[in-house]
C-alpha cells in the first residue's frame, strides 16, 4: 500500500526518527513486485534497464559494474538504535523506488527517476556503528591494520555506514544520492562522497581500463560457486548469511612519473602486457599465469615483484570491483586515481595477508599510493516489503 500522497514527506521528515519509522514502513511495500535475485531487466532503452532491490543479495557488488559508482560515507547524529532502523528503513525504501525507476516517496523532482539506468543502491556498516551502539562487532569485519604503504589521510576515513550507489545515467546516481542523504538527512550526516568512473569494457571479461592504463579486474570470481566462495558470508546470524564486507580504499595514482614510463616498463611492473592485458609470456587476456616460467637466462617472465606475482601467488581471493577517480583540489593540483573496491566473506583471510603482502614486496607501490581507508559489511538483501537489515531488529 503506498502512503497517503497528501502526507508530505518533508513534515515526516521533519518530525524525527519515530514518525520516519512510521513513514518508511508503510511505504516499503509500494513498487515491490519482484522476490528474485537481482536479475537485470534491460528494455529498450539502456537507461531505463533496471536491477531489483529485492533478492538474496544486496545489488551492485554482483550485478555488471555501473559505468559509474558514488560511495557515500556517513555518520549516525546520535547512537540510538531506533535511528539506524530509520536509516536503513529510508534507504531501503528510496532504493526499491529509484531502483525500478520510480519516484522516492514525496520525491520532489520526480521526473528525474524515471531512467535509472541500472541503479544499484546497497548499505554496509562500519565497525563504529557497532562500537557506539553497544553490539558486539562480528568476526567478519576485523580492523584493518595500518600497512607500510599508507598515507592515509583522515578525509577518507572510516565511518558509521556507507551507502553505495552505482549507475551508467549521472542523473539518476546524483538524483537517487540526493534523495537519500535528504531522506536520512534528521538521522545521519554525509562525512564524506567518492565518486568513481569506468572505462569502457575491454578484453574477453568484465575488466576494463584504470588511469594507469592498465587493462584491471581480469582475475576475478564470476560464476555463482566461486562467489558463494569467496563473497557471500554463508554462518553467522540470518542477517549476516548472503552478506559480504566491503573494503574500499582510495589509492592515489602517481600519474606524472608513471608516464615517463614506456609501455614495455609499465608491463614489467605490472606483470601483464599493457595493450591487452595478457599475462608476461602470455598471449591472451585470459592466459593463465605461470610464476614458474623463465626466460633464457633463466629469469622469471613474470618478475616475482610485479603486481600480478606477488598479488597472485598467496592464492587469497576477493572480488575486485575497481573504479577510476580523479578530482581537482583547491590548490590546484589533481588527485587522481583508484576507488579499490572489493567484496570479501572475511578480509581476515583475504585482504589483509594480500595487501599486507603487496605492501612489502610490490614494485607497482612508487607509482601508487593508499590515502583512505574503509571496511563494511554489507548485511544480506533484503526481502519485498521489508528492509536491509530488518532481522536485527526482531529481539
Ligand atoms: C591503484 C592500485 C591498483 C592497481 C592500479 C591495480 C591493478 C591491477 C591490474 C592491472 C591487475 C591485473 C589484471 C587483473 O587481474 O585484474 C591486478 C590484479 C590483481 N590485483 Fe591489483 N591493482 C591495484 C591495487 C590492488 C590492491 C590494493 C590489491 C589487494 C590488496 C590488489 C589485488 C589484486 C589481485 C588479487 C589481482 C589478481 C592477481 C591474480 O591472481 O592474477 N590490487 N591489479
Amino acid at each position: 500500500m503506498d502512503m497517503n500522497p497528501s502526507l508530505s514527506r518533508r513534515g515526516l521528515l521533519a518530525a524525527g526518527g519515530v514518525a520516519l519509522i512510521g513513514a518508511a514502513s508503510t511505504g516499503c511495500t509500494a513498487t515491490s513486485t519482484s522476490t528474485g535475485t537481482n536479475s537485470m531487466d534491460a528494455s529498450t532503452n539502456s537507461l531505463q534497464a533496471t536491477v531489483n532491490f529485492d533478492g538474496e543479495h544486496q545489488p551492485g557488488i554482483s550485478t555488471p559494474a555501473p559505468l559509474l559508482t558514488t560511495f557515500v560515507g556517513m555518520d549516525l547524529l546520535t547512537a540510538e538504535i531506533s535511528n539506524l532502523e530509520a536509516f536503513l528503513m529510508l534507504v531501503s525504501d528510496d532504493a526499491r523506488r529509484l531502483m525500478a525507476g520510480q519516484p522516492a516517496l514525496a520525491d520532489t523532482e520526480p521526473e528525474n527517476a524515471t531512467e535509472p539506468g541500472s541503479l544499484t543502491i546497497g548499505i554496509g556498516m562500519g565497525r563504529p556503528l557497532f562500537g557506539k551502539l553497544g553490539w558486539s562487532i562480528p568476526d567478519q569485519l576485523p580492523p584493518i591494520p595500518a600497512f607500510s604503504v599508507d598515507a592515509l589521510d583522515p578525509r577518507w576515513g572510516q565511518t558509521d555506514l556507507v551507502v553505495q550507489i552505482g549507475s551508467d545515467s549521472p542523473l539518476a546516481l546524483q538524483h537517487a544520492q540526493r534523495m537519500i542523504t535528504k531522506d536520512v538527512s534528521t538521522v545521519a550526516r554525509t562525512v564524506w562522497v567518492q565518486e568513481g568512473f569506468r572505462g569502457s569494457l575491454v578484453g574477453s571479461t568484465d575488466a576494463s581500463r584504470n588511469l594507469m592504463g592498465q587493462i584491471d579486474g581480469t582475475i576475478n570470481p564470476r560464476t555463482q560457486a566461486d562467489l558463494d566462495d569467496v563473497v557471500w558470508i554463508n554462518e553467522g546470524p540470518a542477517w549476516l548469511r548472503g552478506g559480504t564486507v566491503l573494503v574500499l580504499r582510495r589509492i592515489r595514482m602517481l600519474l606524472d612519473t608513471w608516464d615517463e614510463l614506456d609501455p614495455e616498463a609499465k608491463g614489467i611492473i605490472t606483470g601483464r602486457h599493457i595493450h591487452n592485458g595478457a599475462p608476461l609470456g602470455g598471449e591472451q587476456e585470459t592466459d593463465p599465469i605461470d610464476l614458474g616460467a623463465v626466460d633464457g637466462r633463466g629469469l622469471p617472465v613474470i618478475p616475482a615483484n610485479s603486481h600480478v606475482a606477488v598479488a597472485h601467488q598467496g592464492g587469497e581471493r576477493i572480488l575486485r570491483r575497481p573504479f577510476n577517480y580523479s578530482i581537482h583540489e583547491a590548490d590546484g593540483s589533481t588527485d587522481a586515481g583508484q576507488l579499490f573496491a572489493a567484496y570479501m566473506k572475511n578480509p581476515a583471510e583475504s585482504f589483509i595477508p594480500l595487501q599486507e603482502r603487496i605492501s612489502t614486496l610490490d614494485s607497482m607501490n612508487r607509482w601508487v599510493q593508499p590515502i583512505g581507508s574503509a571496511a563494511y559489511l554489507f548485511p544480506r538483501g533484503s526481502q519485498p516489503e521489508s528492509f536491509i537489515g530488518a532481522e536485527l531488529f526482531t529481539g
